[in-house]
C-alpha cells in the first residue's frame, strides 16, 4: 500500500508530479490547496477564511486544515492508499496526522522531499498558468499551452493564481522555511525520506520518483 506524502517548496512541481502519481497508482490525489481553492470558489463560510491566508502567502490555521484533511481521508477511496500534496504543512499537522492514522491502523509509508533550486521558484510560479475546468498546469516559456489562453487538455480557460505575485510567492518560501523547512527533520528519523532532484525535466523527476518509491504496490 502506498500513503505518500509529497513535501517541497511552492513551485517545486508537487501538483505537476502528483497528477503522474496518483494516475500510475491508482490512488487518490489529495491537495490541501485544491480543496481550498474548490472552497474558496463555492464561496463557503470555511473558503472565506482560508482566503485571507492565502492571499497573504500565510499558511491556513492548522485547527482548519486537520479538520479539514482528516475528512477527507476518511472517505472510502482512501482505504488503499492516498497521496498528500501540501500537507502536512507544520510539525504540528505532522504529529497529528500520525495519530489519526495510527488509530486507524494506517501509517505514512513514504515521504518524497522534491528539492528545486531558490532561484527557479519564483520564475516558475510567476509562469504558471492552471486550467480553471480541469486544473491542468501550464508555463507561459517552458510549458506552453498550444494556443494562447486555452487548456490542451479540455479547451478551459487558464488563469493565474492569485497567489502567484512576486511580493506572496516571497512571502509563501518565506513560511515555507520556517514552518514546514522542519518537517524534513520530522521525517528524516522516521527513516522514510527520500530526496529528488526537482530541478530536472518533469519525466526525469518523475521516473525518479517511481524508482525511489521502488515496488512497495
Ligand atoms: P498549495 O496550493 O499547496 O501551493 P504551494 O505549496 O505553494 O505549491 P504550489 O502549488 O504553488 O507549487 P507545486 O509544488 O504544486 O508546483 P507545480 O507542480 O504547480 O497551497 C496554497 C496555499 O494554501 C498555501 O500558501 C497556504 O496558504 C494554503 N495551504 C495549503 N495547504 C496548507 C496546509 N497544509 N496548511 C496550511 N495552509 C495550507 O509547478 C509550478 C510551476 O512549475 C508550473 O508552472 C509547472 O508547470 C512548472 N514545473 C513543474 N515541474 C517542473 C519541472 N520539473 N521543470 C520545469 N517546470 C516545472
Ligand atoms: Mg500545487
Amino acid at each position: 500500500m502506498i500513503n505518500l506524502i509529497l513535501l517541497g517548496p511552492p513551485g517545486a512541481g508537487k501538483g505537476t508530479q502528483a497528477t503522474r502519481i496518483s494516475q500510475k497508482y491508482g490512488i487518490p490525489h489529495i491537495s490541501t490547496g485544491e480543496i481550498f481553492r474548490r472552497h474558496i470558489k463555492e464561496g463557503t463560510e470555511f473558503g472565506k477564511e482560508a482566503q485571507e491566508y492565502m492571499n497573504k502567502g500565510e499558511l491556513v490555521p492548522d485547527s482548519l486544515v486537520l479538520k479539514i484533511a482528516e475528512a477527507r481521508l476518511m472517505e472510502d477511496d482512501c482505504l488503499e492508499g492516498f497521496l498528500l500534496d501540501g500537507f502536512p504543512r507544520t510539525v504540528n499537522q505532522a504529529s497529528n496526522l500520525d495519530i489519526f492514522l495510527d488509530e486507524r491502523n494506517h501509517s505514512i509509508t513514504h515521504v518524497i522531499d522534491i528539492d528545486v533550486d531558490k532561484e527557479l521558484l519564483m520564475t516558475r510560479l510567476i509562469g504558471r498558468r492552471v486550467c480553471r475546468n480541469c486544473n491542468a498546469n501550464y508555463h507561459v516559456i517552458t510549458m506552453p499551452p498550444e494556443k494562447e489562453g486555452i487548456c490542451d487538455v479540455c479547451g478551459g480557460e487558464l488563469y493565474q493564481r492569485s497567489d502567484d505575485t512576486a511580493a506572496t510567492v516571497e512571502n509563501r518560501l518565506e513560511v515555507y522555511n520556517s514552518l514546514t523547512k522542519p518537517l524534513l527533520e520530522y521525517y528524516e528519523k522516521s527513516g522514510k525520506l527520500v530526496h529528488i532532484d526537482g530541478n530536472l525535466e518533469p519525466d526525469d523527476v518523475f521516473k525518479n520518483i517511481i524508482a525511489a518509491i521502488g515496488d512497495s504496490e
